[in-house]
């Protein structure tokens, strides 16, 4: 079964809704939740799921004798960054070449780029009077929300939605296709499609 590590710094709604998506099948499973805040919602969804759940800080992640060494020992075959708002250090990259992908809350290169999360996005976004916003999934690399785009998702606008009402059609584009293109990713590995 393939194994898949989540980062998550917030919610956690899309780590809840992957862990949800293979627990239906036995091709791969969430083994594990990560945070880099202890009072992150998501460690709470992992604890009531039964999932093994770890907190780290700064330090711990950026030591190549810290968090790295807990998700080596997890054998991961994909990390996944579900609402993780830290750069991945580079050590970090090498060690898992081609295994993490993140998902960005609109149409990379548009909207990306530090601080660029979240509400921060749909803010952006709405100020700009954008007809239409989206989801991207991209392989991690050296900077942010820059990697090779796996996936793209639109989803139009209406100049009357506020910046919540983007946010939930930019998370419903995210619960649908987050988990599908993980599992598309896990099966070109071993070019078992
Ligand atoms: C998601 O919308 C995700 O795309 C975004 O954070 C949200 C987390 O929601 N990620 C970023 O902005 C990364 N730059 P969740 O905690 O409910 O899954």
């Amino acid at each position: 079964m393939k194994r898949i590590v989540v980062l998550a710094s917030g919610s956690g709604s899309n780590a809840e809704n992957i862990y949800h998506f293979f627990s239906k099948g036995d091709f791969a499973k969430v083994v594990a939740v990560l945070s880099n805040k202890k009072s992150a919602k998501v460690l709470e969804r992992a604890d009531r799921l039964g999932i093994p759940a770890f907190y780290f800080n700064k330090t711990a992640f950026c030591s190549e004798e810290g968090a790295i060494k807990l998700i080596r020992a997890l054998s991961p075959d994909l990390v996944v960054l579900a609402g993780f708002l830290w750069k991945i250090p580079e050590f970090f990259i090498k060690s898992f070449p081609n295994q993490i992908i993140n998902i960005h809350p609109a149409l990379l290169p548009k909207y990306g780029g530090k601080g660029m999360y979240g509400s921060n996005v749909h803010k952006a976004v709405k100020e700009n009077q954008e007809v239409e916003s989206g989801i991207t999934i991209h392989y991690v690399n050296e900077n942010y929300d820059e990697g090779a785009i796996i996936h793209q998702s639109k989803t139009t606008l209406l100049p009357a939605d506020d910046v919540h009402e983007i946010a939930q059609k930019v998370h419903l584009l995210e619960y649908e296709h987050y988990p599908k293109v993980i599992e598309h990713v896990l099966k070109q590995q071993n070019g078992s499609q």
